[in-house]
């Protein structure tokens, strides 16, 4: 959501911004803008669309020699997608510009005050409130510094924001905060870089820092001082990036989706790597530490996570309690921060996120730890926000994903919830034997997806054989619910057309109203215990005409014989299966979206790191 960069050093400024906004486009790509500094003066540029329009404007990026600036992609929130909106944004004498990732909640009556004094706003957006609040405290606190006067606007303001800061007269430095929204600090050689979001400055360097909230860098090309906004000094640990710039390219593939979703077997295999002792049946967590024994000894699991990552949690779920059988509940983490969840002792709360940056599911964590219950994180994204904020954490080890639609991660969760499981089990009721084989199936799965990814050609043919219909319908039951789910919300956020996800035992209970023959059903209809009951909700759609795409499993003729058209995957437990009958749906909605002529790794409306509420 909104992605910023800055860079004060040695080399031209614009190119390095240029290319780290390029790479952080997936946060956001309404509008974008840049700011420089040159000789005592600024030099803007903003675009409305994607990165490469504010390209297209800069295409004498080579003539602006300023070694320090800013940049940023938006995604919007205060005001419509204008370049009037687009930052950066600056002060009535246009000597500050800022660019600025979160929300000023007291911008209304800050606005007003500002007006009052006799500021002049350009844009509707909450941002700009900040340049002409730091000109205001320049004016009244001339004895102080820049750095003072963003703190003195800082103090002044509610809400979230990550924030870079340059002013003309101060051609030597750069100003960066952070609140609640991801911020980073690159270290280069006489070089400094500020950044929402690794990848952006990955091509450079590979040390960084990460911003805490309330945190304040001051940044010159060869000094660096962190301080709280009582300038009160920070001391900060710098960590190394640990995946590199090529695994957050594209390489031979089309889209990052696509490309996403074949590295689906090596990111099984990465997330579950070191973590099976085969000899003993058990699962293990070097990241759960001393919290591991406080995750066996739980009474209850409470799974919170936001989109992609919550259906993950809803298969954890099935998974934990049918065999730790530990009560699980899962939420929605913007309704479980407001909806004043009943705590009791013995509560584990396991959060769920491939960004590690998502705000809902950062203040649901936030809320359990003010409770005192113990948060545990399955995480994608190293040094995130969640992932230093929980109590102990699970990494997934998958390697960046930039696609929007999230495929790899799910299906990486989904195999991380399986040796939780295992763990839990094991020191419950699970016996020996069944834990050996849940786990030899898990080290199977990355076998069967190679298989199953073969089949994209074929999904390619349904996809196209299907763009006519503007609904459908995913159906599952028990494990396969929650994929039904993740598979029409995959559908709907890349191609824009109307999908839902059900439990099939559902279906009588409203939705087979909008049956008929040109609204298809996507079911879930495996070998496992749900196989009967699909099969008469299949036959129900059927007499109402409705068209059957059947994801079954190899060799089930019976199914490819009712069903319209039919996609196979290989068998597995029925407990592991939503690992492998995800990825038919990941397929059928990217090949869905590209024959539809959608931007499948930028859809509209969307971002992949939500940092706003
Ligand atoms: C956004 C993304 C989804 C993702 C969700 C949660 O909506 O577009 O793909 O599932 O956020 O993100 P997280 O990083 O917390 O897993």
């Amino acid at each position: 959501m909104c992605g910023i960069i800055g860079y004060i050093g040695n080399k031209k400024a614009l190119p390095i911004i240029l290319d780290g906004l390029r790479r952080m486009e997936y946060r956001g790509y309404d509008s974008a803008g840049i700011a420089v500094l040159e000789r005592e003066s600024v030099f803007s540029q903003k675009s409305v669309g994607q990165i490469g329009r504010l390209q297209e404007k800069l295409h004498d990026a080579d003539t602006h020699g300023g070694t320090i600036g800013i940049g940023h992609t938006r995604w919007a929130t205060h005001g419509g997608v204008t370049v009037e909106n687009a930052h950066p944004h600056t002060d009535c004498t246009g000597a500050i510009w800022v660019v600025h990732n979160g929300i000023i909640e007291n911008e209304r009556e800050l606005k007003d005050e500002l007006q009052s004094l006799g500021h002049v706003f350009r844009s509707e957006t909450d941002t700009e409130t900040l340049p002409h609040l730091i000109e205001e405290m320049e004016k009244k606190y001339p004895e102080e510094n820049l750095a003072g006067h963003v703190r003195r606007a800082l103090l002044r303001i509610k809400g979230t924001y990550g924030i870079a800061v340059i002013h003309a007269s101060h051609p030597d430095m750069l100003i960066a905060a952070r609140n609640f929204s991801p911020l980073l600090l690159g270290i280069g050689t006489g070089e400094y870089f500020i950044a929402s979001d690794a990848s952006a400055i990955l091509a450079y360097t590979d040390r960084v820092i990460y911003l805490d909230d309330g945190e304040l860098a001051i940044l010159t090309p060869n000094t660096r001082e962190i301080t709280n906004l009582q300038n009160v000094p920070s001391k900060k640990d710098t960590h190394t990036i640990e995946w590199s710039l090529e695994d957050a390219g594209k390489k031979e593939y089309p889209h990052f989706m696509l490309k996403e979703i074949f590295e689906e077997p090596a990111a099984i295999e990465n997330s579950i790597r070191g973590r099976i002792i085969a000899d003993t049946g058990q699962a293990k967590f070097g990241g759960l530490s001393e919290h591991g024994k406080v995750m066996q000894e739980t009474k209850r699991i409470l799974i919170v996570a936001c989109g992609t990552a919550y259906f993950a949690g809803r298969v954890g779920e099935y998974l934990i309690e049918e065999y730790a059988g530990i009560p699980v509940e899962v939420d929605i983490a913007s309704e479980f921060r407001y909806r004043k969840p009943v705590f009791r002792q013995g509560d584990v709360c396991l959060v769920i996120s491939q960004s590690g940056e998502t705000a809902d599911t950062l203040a649901a964590l936030r809320e359990a730890k003010a409770k005192g219950i113990p948060v545990i994180g399955i995480v994608n994204v190293v040094g995130s926000t969640i992932a230093r904020e929980t109590d102990a954490g699970i990494y997934q080890h998958i390697g960046p994903e930039m696609g929007v639609a999230s495929t790899k991660a799910f299906t990486s969760q989904v195999a991380i919830l399986a040796l939780l499981t295992v763990l839990l089990g094991r020191s419950r009721e699970m016996s020996f034997d069944t834990g050996r084989r849940m786990l030899q199936e898990i080290e199977k799965i990355p076998e069967h997806m190679r298989h199953t990814l073969l089949q994209s050609t074929h999904i390619r043919h349904i996809a196209k054989k299907y763009q006519p219909y503007r609904n459908f319908l995913f159906l599952g039951r028990k494990y396969q619910m929650p994929v039904a789910c993740e598979g029409a919300l995959k559908l709907k956020e890349i191609s824009y057309v109307h999908a839902e996800g059900y439990g099939a035992g559902e279906l009588k209970h409203g939705s087979i109203a909008m049956i008929d023959k040109d609204f298809p059903s996507i079911c879930i209809v495996l070998r496992d215990s749900m196989r009967e009951k699909m099969i008469s909700n299949i036959q129900e759609i059927k007499a109402r005409n409705g068209p059957i795409i059947a994801i079954a499993t190899e060799g089930d003729s019976e199914v490819a014989s009712i069903a319209d058209d039919v996609i196979f995957i290989p068998e597995t437990l029925e407990a592991l299966s939503p690992m492998i009958s995800a990825v038919p749906l990941q397929l059928f909605a990217y090949h869905f979206g590209v024959l539809a002529g959608c931007d499948v790794d930028k859809p509209r409306n969307l971002a992949k790191s939500v940092t706003v509420e």
